[in-house]
């Protein structure tokens, strides 16, 4: 099916006097067409959504086919309050208890079992689904009016970075969707921490903003980390977050980063290839000092010490390297600490394991 996609500014993100706003109260169009089967794309507080009927088989079918995703791999479900978690989930143990009281709504998605009412096309085969409640006002009213949760991945073609505004959803989706919700960019820009709470202790199968340390100290034991123990997401085998051009990463101590970036942009210079680079602006500062930059398209996204902002920034960042005439580009690492094990988990799915430890 092919749409004439149109972009609804919600006027609260906007500023309330803008022409082609809709009040907050009003989202009846998008919940309407959610009604009828629809998808609809709107804010989130950690990416854009893309959401159907996460009752409806047919409507969660349709999400897959919008995004180019692969059936295996399943979409959570966005709720709007304590009734719709008891509407999809089977069984919540105390743990995940704990975690839906601490940190609903926010970046966090509680992997439980299914009731049978969630179609199998949603948890693509699983006995389990995801369940998150977004702190987004333009997200939570969507979902109230709608009357049922939504089956929601993040609203960008399958593979391609995450969008964190309406135009980025734009570029990934345009025509393949009749409607965007515009809630300005993003606050948190990196998607929700993903933790299975159907194995016993819970074990985080995504990073997120939500960190192993802070599920810890809610849950009361030790949470694991994919990589720490053996069960893996399903989504693990497939491409993700990649900008068009090849990246690679460079890991290692912050102090000799820049000196990295420059070796490294020289040398892919002196093989004739127009470089892109994604870096603090400490290290484009450097860069520009020793000349390096003459010939590359730097992208700058937050230093080293903020790593809020690098995250926020992160995908708008490699998005913009599609837009620019580069064959490679080389991505600075960040600590993995805190923050910055959410940043790295992308920064090394979006480049494939193009490494360089430096
Ligand atoms: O912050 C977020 O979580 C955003 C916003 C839009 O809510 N959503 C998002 O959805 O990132 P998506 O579909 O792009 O990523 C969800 C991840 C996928 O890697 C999927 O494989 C995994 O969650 N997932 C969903 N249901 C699962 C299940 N039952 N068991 C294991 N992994 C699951
Ligand atoms: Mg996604």
């Amino acid at each position: 099916m092919i749409y004439k996609t149109k972009i609804l500014k919600v006027a609260e993100a906007h500023g309330l006097n803008e022409a082609d706003c809709v009040p907050l109260v009003l989202i009846d169009e998008a919940a309407n067409l959610l009604k009828k089967g629809n998808i609809v794309a709107f804010p989130t507080e950690t990416v854009y959504g893309l959401g159907a009927n996460g009752l409806d088989a047919k409507a969660a079918a349709s999400v897959f086919a919008a995004k180019g995703r692969p059936a295996q791999n399943p979409l959570s479900l966005l709720v709007a309050d304590r009734k719709m978690i008891n509407m999809v989930a089977e069984e919540i143990p105390e743990v995940a208890e704990k975690l839906i009281e601490a940190f609903f709504p926010g970046p966090l998605t509680v992997i439980l079992k299914k009731k049978a009412i969630v179609p199998s096309v949603v948890s693509g085969g699983l006995s389990t689904v995801g369940v998150r409640m977004p702190n987004n006002p333009i997200a939570l009213q969507l979902i109230q009016r709608a009357g049922f949760p939504l089956a929601a991945p993040s609203a960008n073609l399958s593979g391609r970075p995450s969008p964190t505004s309406a135009q980025a959803v734009h570029a990934d989706l345009n025509g393949r969707i009749p409607l965007i919700l515009d809630g300005g960019p993003c606050m948190l820009g990196v998607e929700s921490t993903l933790v299975d709470c159907t194995v016993n202790p819970p074990l985080i199968l995504r990073p997120g903003s939500i960190t192993k340390e802070q599920l810890s100290e809610v849950a009361g034991c030790t949470i694991l980390q994919t990589g720490d123990g053996e069960k893996q997401s399903p989504s693990e085998q497939f491409l993700h977050y990649a900008p068009k051009a090849p990246m690679t990463v460079l890991e290692g101590p912050v102090e000799r980063m820049a000196e990295a970036v420059a070796e490294q942009v020289e040398k892919l210079k002196k093989e004739g290839k127009l470089v892109g680079v994604l870096a603090s602006p400490d290290v484009v500062k450097h860069l520009v000092e020793h000349g390096v930059l003459l010939s590359v398209s730097c992208v700058s996204c937050g230093n080293q010490g903020d790593l809020a902002a690098v995250g926020a920034n992160l995908y708008d960042a490699l998005r913009k390297f599609d837009n620019k005439m580069v064959n490679v580009i080389l991505a600075e690492g960040v600590p993995d600490v805190g923050m910055g094990v959410a940043i790295m988990n992308r920064l090394r799915k979006a480049s494939e394991g193009r490494i360089i430890y430096i």
